[in-house]
């Protein structure tokens, strides 16, 4: 690995990302065999915000994967990328009216989150009574009365239509003949248990029943499982694609509409299928102890690793040509002029010098796509192949670039 690092630093210099499309595929042809074993009805819909590497939204189109967009430019991207219009599922907050109304006509699949957007789908109606309009709605998983540890420890998911709200929205919209198609319950936890899945699957299916949609086509169950991890964390306690795939199975067949009527049942995962298809390598700069403190400084930044500054470290490797230092405990630290600055803390090094190389697995989920070009420019991606040849598929941005976004 050593002697690809080295290569690769000589054609573009550090940081750089390496990135697996091979390893993307299979997450994704794993987590769909997983359900299709049990279910056929089904459809793997990729997260495009977790990460918008060109070629992973295009092998995500060519092994017939739906888009999952959550804005009105990775709408665009989407059909860009040459993704079909009634293969985009359209989620998202904030939605304005020249967004739903094309999204509608398209045939794609919206996911209404909020009252403002009935409203905006019953102005089309208006504007063309003979439109056939097709709607799916987000459900808040009402998580305060305790069934989901929410992401971040929230105690109210703020997304999709409480139980009062359907009340309210759902005649609204059989009034006007628009057809709901479609139940989410995306709900990001900290824990990502199956057992949160089970609950999801048994929530969309309790609406369905009790305001009697009876044209449900996809129970969406969202993503934020577990999945894709490096080799250096321990997975053994985790829940696999499969544990997902039986328990969101056996949870939705349970209920006779569903075995009957047979609606597909729609998964977006993102991180469990994109975590481990990016590494990324760094080079050490200077070791300084200060006061007792051990500080590696690299050229990378945490945004690149650590974005959110977690608690837990991401595995990483050290590679040099030189001997083993004396073990030392250290933050590894960033390129930036920010103190929290830091890709890794307290952590044992044996190579903290001037040359080492460093390289993080698991950056492939919400790091580059949330990395500023902020102080140091976007790193290059290196795509490797199961054979470890290489392709620099993104040059490193420069000044020009960044005069590009500032100025046009
Ligand atoms: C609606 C929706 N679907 C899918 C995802 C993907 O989640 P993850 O990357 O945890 O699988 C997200 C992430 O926030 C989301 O908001």
């Amino acid at each position: 690995m050593l002697e690809l690092i080295k290569k690769i630093d000589k054609e573009c210099g550090t940081p750089f990302y390496l990135v697996y499309p091979e390893r993307f595929v299979n997450n994704l042809q794993n987590f769909r065999k997983a359900f299709t074993d049990i279910y056929p009805n089904f459809i793997l819909s990729y997260s495009f915000k977790t990460n918008y590497t060109s070629i992973l939204l295009q092998q995500a189109k060519n092994i017939d994967c739906f888009a999952e967009t959550v804005s009105s430019m990775e709408y665009n991207l989407a059909v860009q990328k040459g993704f079909a219009t009634n293969r985009i599922i359209f989620n998202g907050p904030i939605k304005n009216f020249e967004d739903i109304k094309k999204a509608l006509a398209n045939k794609s699949i919206v996911q209404l989150d909020s009252e403002y957007e009935i409203e905006h789908v019953l102005k089309v109606h208006k504007e063309n009574p003979t439109l056939e309009l097709n709607v799916g709605l987000r459900i808040n998983m009402e998580v305060g009365s305790g069934n989901i540890a929410l992401q971040g420890g929230l105690r109210q998911s703020r997304f999709g239509f409480t139980n009062d709200m359907l009340k309210r929205v759902i005649p609204l919209l059989k009034d006007a003949n628009v057809k709901i198609i479609s139940l989410h319950g995306h709900t990001s936890s900290s824990d990502r248990v199956v057992e949160n899945y089970r609950h999801i699957s048994k929530r969309l299916m309790q609406v369905r029943h009790d305001f009697e949609l009876d044209s449900i086509r996809y129970i969406n169950v969202g993503g934020g499982f577990f999945g894709a991890a490096p080799e250096g964390i321990d997975v053994s306690q985790k829940p696999k694609y499969t544990d997902y795939a039986k328990g969101i199975c056996e949870t939705l067949l349970a209920d006779n509409w569903f075995k009957e009527h047979k609606p597909y049942i729609v998964i977006e995962p993102g991180a469990s299928v994109v975590s481990n298809v990016f590494e990324l390598v760094t080079k050490i700069y200077q070791h300084k102890n200060i006061q007792g403190q051990n500080f590696v400084f690299t050229d990378a930044s945490y945004f690149q690793v650590r974005p959110f500054l977690n608690k837990m470290n991401l595995p990483f490797t050290e590679y040099s040509e030189k001997s083993e230092e004396p073990e030392i405990q250290a933050d590894i630290v960033g390129a930036t002029c920010m103190e929290v600055d830091k890709l890794a803390e307290g952590v044992s090094l044996r190579h903290y010098t001037n040359g080492d190389y460093l390289l993080f697995r698991a950056v492939g989920a919400y790091r580059q796509n949330l990395s500023p070009l902020f102080i140091i420019p976007w790193s290059p991606v290196v795509e490797v192949s199961s054979t470890g040849c290489f392709y620099i598929s993104k040059k490193r941005q420069d000044a020009t670039d960044l005069l590009n976004l500032l100025e046009k």
